[in-house]
């Protein structure tokens, strides 16, 4: 059905490499560090450059893209949405938007939903919501930790626990403190009378995969209920069932049982699949603080967003990505594992959950020359050369952020060119 409504890509690609980099060099603000690669199309793992060369894609937009490339219904949704209503201000009340936070509440738990665009939109959201909470009694600090990553905008950059994404641009917002990650006790030491509000990840993605331990997330909930604390998960990266659960803190607590709930929890890049849309949730009893005029978003919830991050909700329940999620994501750290241990000199660590997955390399391995590009760097150009894609994290770590429907001979391809690289590096 889908194919009457869109043309297959063209089936002569032009070799319009130079070109289209001269664009960008001429035309693109230069904020980006981009790997010399020009993409046309794509087709559920695969995408392939304007050459005709066939990656696969393990990256997966960094960790966008839920159902790969172009899948059908997708496309469908995004169809049969723009024919009825694609935008309509927030003024008015639209079925979507309605539906969509049902869904999420339903996986999450009681409270309620607000939409937005972005990742770093959806922190805000839970920043302001921090604000408004503590105003009362002149609280307005929020804590989070070393090495995390929550955005680019101006608080998102004060949130972020990395000196390099702020440098430049101070004066830093006020109001934000970081401590090292998965340490209760620091966390607790920070904690000050202006203190309204603790935000960590999950599993820290752009810090180079690091999930929370389960004493960790639990101690948080503790502190943050004894210091009349909101408890915020950035669930960004790594929600949405990438670790196997629609949230990594589901998988991390599973041996704990299910009463762990955080107070709100921002998503995006997955919930609409590659199409634009974020949103958070938040906890019942603090739903109300965010009042009638006190927030909003032009495009925050749309009728074709929401539709999409439906339809995407609806093929990971029917097609079982989940379950697939953590079973493919098993197997690759398994067999990650093994490569580590035949080659301890060049891997340090494989790290994560389901299809969110951390390759540490040791960085001080011969073959890493250290007046080139980060070792992270390296061996994604490296991986570039076996036709695969994947997403350099903090200096030395290389993230896997696949389609959740990755099947088991798509791993193995991206397993064997993994393998070869290494065995290249030791
Ligand atoms: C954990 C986390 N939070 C926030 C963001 C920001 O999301 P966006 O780029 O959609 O603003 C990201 C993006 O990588 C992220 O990984």
């Amino acid at each position: 059905m889908t194919k009457e409504i869109v043309p297959p890509p063209p089936a002569i690609l032009r070799n319009d490499v130079a070109a289209v980099q001269a664009l960008f060099q001429q035309h693109v603000v230069p904020s980006y560090g981009r790997f010399d690669i020009v993409l046309s199309h794509g087709v559920g793992s695969y995408l392939y450059d304007v050459k005709g060369k066939r990656y696969l894609d393990l990256g997966g937009g960094i960790a966008v893209n839920a159902l790969g490339h172009a899948h059908p219904a997708i496309t469908q949704a995004l169809v049969e949405q723009s024919r009825r209503l694609i935008h309509a201000s927030n003024f008015y009340y639209h079925e979507p938007q309605g539906r969509l936070a049902q869904r999420l509440v339903r996986l999450i738990g009681p409270g309620k939903c607000f939409f937005c665009n972005s990742g770093v939109e959806a922190n805000e959201g839970l920043f302001k919501l921090a604000r408004k909470f503590g105003h009362d009694e002149g609280r307005f600090e929020i804590l989070t930790t070393d090495n995390s990553f929550h955005g680019r905008t101006l608080a998102g950059i004060a949130a972020t626990g990395q000196e390099k994404i702020k440098k430049g641009f101070g004066p830093t917002v006020p109001g934000f403190r970081q401590v090292p990650y998965n340490d209760l006790a620091a966390m607790r030491a920070a904690v000050s009378p202006a203190t309204a509000a603790i935000m960590v990840e999950g599993i820290q993605g752009e810090g180079g995969v690091t999930p929370a331990s389960e004493q960790y997330l639990l101690g948080l909930r503790a502190l943050c209920d004894e210091k009349r604390l909101l408890l915020f998960m950035d669930s960004v990266q790594c929600g949405h069932f990438r670790s196997g659960r629609f949230q990594s803190f589901q998988r991390i607590l599973e041996s704990a049982g299910e009463g762990f709930l955080p107070d709100g929890i921002s998503m995006a890049k997955s919930l609409g699949g590659g199409f634009p849309i974020g949103a958070f949730w938040v906890r019942e009893k603090f739903a109300e603080l965010l009042s009638a005029g006190t927030h909003a978003s032009t495009f925050g919830g749309t009728p074709l967003g929401c539709a999409v991050a439906l339809k995407i909700l609806d093929v990971i329940a029917r097609d079982h990505l989940a379950e697939n999620a953590r079973r493919i994501g098993d197997f690759l750290i398994g067999e990650l594992e093994h490569l580590r241990q035949k080659y301890p000199r060049v891997l340090r660590a494989v790290r994560g959950f389901g299809l969110m997955i951390g390759i540490d390399f040791d960085p001080n391995a011969a073959v890493f020359a250290p007046d080139e590009k980060s070792p992270a760097i390296q061996v994604v150009n490296r991986l570039h050369n076996r036709n695969l894609l994947t997403v350099p994290a903090a200096n030395s770590a290389v993230r896997l952020l696949p389609a959740l429907n990755l099947s088991q001979s798509e791993a193995e391809e991206g397993l064997h060119a993994i393998a070869s690289t290494i065995a290249d590096l030791a």
